[in-house]
């Protein structure tokens, strides 16, 4: 349960690892091409803090704008993508961080004023911090697009042991009946003791055939195999959708890999390590991941199957149980997928899939699309722009705070996308 105490420690959190992420890359660093996939990151910071200043000190205390005249340049629905490297629209970055320090600070102090907090308070307040934890994923793979340094925090694995060849898991056999899918509906908007996004409500009861899901995400040793068989030259793999972004993208293996004298290489962050056949693939788009299901005679699990996987018959929070105490998993930028598949045995499902949360955000066969009786939230731009034209991904990925990710979080990808940090586990109807 959300307290006073524990969501002022959860800005503070929020707010250490925003400025860890700016303060480690240089005044060159920061000023990044335009690419789609990423934004400047001090502008992120600026947005970041409008979040705050809207949703609380105006929505909640009535404070004036603390900035005047710039809405329109923090608000990503009004600012153009181009736009936001415009240094005559956009403050610069001493300007911004003066501002996101200003809105940070009066937050805390209303938010610590008084002897506990009401609902309003504590769901608004987690309502920013989750936006700020979507940002500080959306800044690391930054990092990675641009070959930056990985998070200074960050414990990436580079020994042998995790090089060695994992022989693959038997699959689980997930037994067929009635799941819980998605959060209970709020009555008003604050009541459930657990935060949700207007995506995962209102709940439903839905039943699911049998059938048996991967232990593992698919290892870079098993995508290995699929490139070596010219799985990116067969058409017969790959749908209409994936024929089309392979013409575009023109690529014959993993955005991240080379073949360097030989030998198998995949660039992490600003790092070019050999290639890993324990660890997990990550970076293939919804096409990549669809082509090699074919190719195997497998294919990706639904959103409802991944997650009553996750959840199992118990309507578990997390694959491990309830609590989210010691988060048995790769996340909060720990190792950003360099354990092997088979690491983390103690976050298993009740039937032991593994790295379900946390690792690589998974793809699966969902359009991202409403629950029957969606009701959108304060913010009506935070699901509905997706709403048909994404992908549904699952189970947080490692660069994912650890208090953002639950087995119902949804998360939206276009299927074209491999900058993020996505992987995916493969299934199969129960014989
Ligand atoms: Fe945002």
């Amino acid at each position: 349960m959300i307290t006073q105490e524990s969501l002022l420690a959860e800005i503070a959190r929020t707010d250490t690892q925003m400025m860890i992420l700016l303060e480690s890359l240089s005044d060159e660093e920061l000023v990044v091409p335009c690419e789609p996939g990423i934004n400047p990151p001090v502008w992120e910071a600026g947005h970041v803090a409008f979040f705050y200043e809207y949703f609380l000190l105006r929505h909640l205390y009535g404070v004036e704008p603390i900035m005047p005249g710039h809405d329109t340049v923090w608000d990503s629905f009004e600012i153009p993508h181009r736009e936001r490297w415009e240094p005559g629209i956009v403050p610069d970055k001493t300007k911004t961080l003066t501002y996101y320090r200003q809105v940070i600070k009066e937050t805390m102090d209303r938010l610590s004023a008084g002897n506990g907090l009401s609902d309003a308070e504590l769901y608004l307040g987690q309502y920013v911090v989750a936006h700020q934890d979507m940002h500080l994923e959306s800044l690391i793979w930054c990092r990675q697009t641009l070959g930056y340094a990985a998070p200074p925090w960050s414990a990436m694995l580079t020994g042998a042991e995790t090089r060695a060849i994992v022989p693959p898991l038997p699959d689980a056999d997930i037994a067929g009946g009635t799941y819980y899918i998605g959060m209970p509906k709020l009555d008003d908007g604050s009541k459930s003791p657990y935060f949700s996004f207007d995506n995962e409500r209102p709940g439903f009861e839905l039943a699911i055939a049998s059938f048996s899901l991967s232990r593992t995400l698919v290892s870079q040793g098993e995508f290995l195999e699929f490139v070596e068989d010219l799985g990116y030259e067969r058409p017969e793999f790959w749908s209409a959708g994936g024929r089309y972004w392979l013409r575009k993208v023109s690529r014959s293996h993993p955005a991240y890999w080379a073949k360097r004298d030989g030998q198998w290489t995949v660039r992490r962050f600003n790092r070019i390590e050999p290639l890993t056949p324990s660890a997990p693939v990550i970076h293939v788009s919804f096409w990549e991941a669809e082509a090699y299901c074919r190719w195997s005679g497998r294919r990706l699990p639904s959103e409802y199957e991944w997650e009553a996987a996750a959840r199992s018959a118990e309507a578990r929070k997390f694959p491990w149980g309830n609590s989210p105490d010691s988060l048995p998993a790769d996340l909060d930028a720990k190792h950003l997928g360099t354990a092997p598949v088979t690491a983390f045995p103690e976050g298993a499902t009740k039937d032991g899939c593994l790295q379900m949360m946390g690792t690589a955000w998974e793809w699966t066969t969902n359009q991202y699309l409403p629950y029957d009786g969606f009701c959108v939230d304060l913010y009506a731009y935070m699901s509905t722009l997706q709403f048909g034209t994404h992908k549904t991904t699952r189970g947080g990925s490692g660069a994912t705070s650890g208090s953002l990710i639950r087995n119902s979080y949804r998360q939206a990808y276009h299927p074209d996308r491999f900058d993020v940090f996505t992987g995916f586990r493969t299934c199969k109807d129960a014989p």
